[in-house]
């Protein structure tokens, strides 16, 4: 996700748009720009990097004015580069723009706004929005109010777009769909930002615009209207109780416990990659020799996971394969095909793989976070997980992210390779469109019963943590997130091996955490339910995940966290984002630093 800001003043703003975008740079820091309007006209500096160094290089405090818009960027279209920064200006340059979201027919109108003879500087999808009002004034004679709204009536897809005019000066244009946008109400001067952070400091008055709404800002005043059809409305103002630093975290305390809540938003974003992307992967695939899914620590769990999806939806073996042991466990050959799984795109050992598969003549693609990293244009094709970015460490909407989209790859596989109907795959992209809604009920419902659990068990710290089927993985990542946060010893394993001779570690000082598929998957939960007899025959202590109502009552657990019951298709990741949550509170219990562990770097780029 992108930061758009924005500040118009009886005094020069430029001091207060640099604060105001530097405050929303944990939303993204590829590049950053800003665009003042004064005697000159539109004045625009842009570059990549973050705010205080373009600021710097691009001297943002020798422009001075009294209205003026700022962005900083999480890449969606178009790589990293200056020109692809924002603000985007129109032909004459007097228009100029921000945008956060994405415009799904931007191609079709820079075909006709170039077939206008309008010109265009970057790869991205917001510059249209600059022309678009530009051709609006110059080509049908209307006004700029009218001209901005009649290009917010053109777009299909998500926007928060602020809009300056050096025709115009004093008074910025926004308007929202599906991207957060809030005004600030100052004395004698109004700001606009993506969230609060973007004016916390300057005032606690804010106006929530809401999806479909415009507004009109000047210093002195504000007025909102419907994108639809113009009709004024009128809106209350929110007074903010945060302080700056609990709004960068959106009132959470921690950024772990904020990211674990973005997980609905980040899901459907995954939902939103164009199928045409998820088909090309899920081909390629199916056209190769081997399929390799390559990541490590828990991306390598994403691969897992994306293995069991592909084998049980596609019929397809794609092996998973941490990447740290690729060279010295996989003889990747031409004809392969690796699939790169990462966060930061710069991680040294699946770099490392990469680099060695591409070696051997392997097809590759990636599904990564970071536009412009160097696994995106290392690799044939990119799939980019829009999860925007994750400020916690330890990984958590990240991994769903590249889950989700691992599933949305094995529903098409499983289409060409004829293993479900088009019927089945509508079923199947039903229960993943529910997964969002399922995921923040169940944080909205169920953040409390988990929290006791942690309480409970936060004291021990020796645990085995089991799973059969895809709920191996999700036992691993769990285990994973306590190692982590907690600082707990948690052996995740299948719970099929656990006979084959862990289970001599069983007394009374180690405890198992067991991850229960639904009943409807009969023969791994029955298996399950035979792991946790057999440690409970032998005098050891199980808690469980689970959504059965017989095992609730069964006597058989010695603690437990019972989960909504869903479609078994998105189960394994609800119950996945309940773990999350459990390693969160266990962490918290103890007094941990959640946001940044002992030992731990976000992106592992040394051997
Ligand atoms: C973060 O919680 C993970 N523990 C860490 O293993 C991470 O997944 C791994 O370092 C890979 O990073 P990447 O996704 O940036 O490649």
């Amino acid at each position: 996700m992108c930061g758009i800001s924005g500040v118009v003043s009886a005094e020069d703003v430029s001091l207060k748009l640099k604060d105001s975008i530097r405050n929303l740079e944990y939303r993204g820091y590829d590049s950053c720009g800003i665009a003042i309007v004064n005697g000159a006209g539109t004045v625009v500096k842009k570059n990549i990097g973050y705010v205080n160094d373009v600021a710097e290089k691009e001297a943002f405090s020798d422009v001075s004015g009294l209205t003026g818009i700022a962005h900083t960027r999480w890449a969606t279209h178009g790589r990293v580069t200056k020109p692809n920064a924002h603000p985007h200006s129109c032909c004459e340059g007097k228009i100029a723009v921000v945008h956060n979201g994405i415009i799904n027919n931007h191609l079709k109108l820079k075909k006709e706004l170039l077939q206008a003879g309008h010109s265009f500087i970057s790869e991205t999808d917001s510059e249209v929005v600059a022309h678009i009002i530009e051709d609006g004034i110059k080509r049908h004679g209307l006004d700029l109010e009218d001209a901005f709204v009649s290009a917010l009536h053109k777009l299909d897809g998500t926007f928060a777009i602020a809009m300056v005019s050096g025709d115009t000066p004093g008074k910025i244009f926004c308007g929202r769909h599906e991207s957060p946008l809030i005004i600030g109400v100052g004395e004698n001067e109004n700001y606009i930002g993506s969230d609060f952070n973007a004016f916390i400091e300057f005032t606690k008055n804010a106006v929530v615009l809401d999806d479909g709404e415009y507004a009109v800002v000047s210093n002195e005043s504000y007025s909102v209207k419907k994108i639809k059809d113009g009709d004024y409305i009128s809106k209350s103002i929110t007074v903010i109780e945060w302080d700056k630093e609990m709004a960068q975290k959106g009132g959470f305390p921690h950024y772990m416990l904020k990211e674990i809540h973005e997980q609905s938003d980040t899901i459907s974003n995954v939902l939103e990659i164009p199928e045409p992307e998820i088909k090309a992967i899920a081909s390629a695939m199916l056209d190769a020799d081997n399929i390799y899914l390559m990541g490590v620590g828990t991306t390598y769990y994403s691969a897992l996971v994306g293995q069991y999806y592909l084998a049980s939806t596609a019929g397809v073996m794609a092996y998973a394969v941490s990447s740290d042991e690729a060279l010295e466990a996989v003889p990747i050959k031409k004809g392969d095909y690796v699939i790169a799984i990462s966060q930061s795109g710069e991680t040294y050992d699946t770099l490392r793989g990469l680099r060695y598969a591409k070696k051997n003549g392997a097809k590759t693609a990636a599904i990564v976070n970071v536009v412009g990293s160097s696994m995106s244009r290392l690799v044939d094709s990119v799939i980019m997980q829009g999860t925007g970015p994750e400020i916690c460490v330890v990984s958590t909407k990240v991994a769903t992210a590249q889950m989700a989209t691992l599933i949305r790859v094995a529903i098409e596989a499983g289409v060409l390779s004829k293993k479900i109907t088009l019927a089945k795959k509508k079923e199947l992209l039903k229960h993943l469109k529910s997964l969002p809604k399922a995921v923040s009920d169940f944080l909205n419902e169920h953040s409390g019963f988990v929290h006791s659990l942690a309480n409970r068990q936060a004291d021990y710290d020796r645990w085995l943590y089991l799973g059969r089927g895809v709920y191996y993985p999700v036992a691993l990542e769990t285990a994973l997130k306590v190692k982590e946060v907690a600082y707990h010893h948690a052996e995740g394993m299948p719970a099929g091996f656990l006979k084959h001779g862990t289970i001599a570690l069983i007394d009374e000082k180690i405890r198992s955490m067991v991850f229960v598929p639904p009943v409807a998957e009969k023969e791994i939960y029955k298996l399950t339910i035979s792991a946790i007899e057999e440690i409970k025959a032998r005098g050891g202590t199980v808690a469980a995940f689970h959504s059965s109502d017989s095992l609730a009552k069964s006597g058989l657990l010695d603690d437990q966290l019972q989960l909504p019951k869903t479609n078994p298709f998105i189960a394994p990741i609800l119950m996945l984002v309940a773990g999350q949550l459990y390693s969160y509170f266990v962490a918290t219990t103890l007094g941990r630093n959640v946001d940044k562990p002992r030992a731990l770097a976000k992106s592992v780029t040394v051997a």
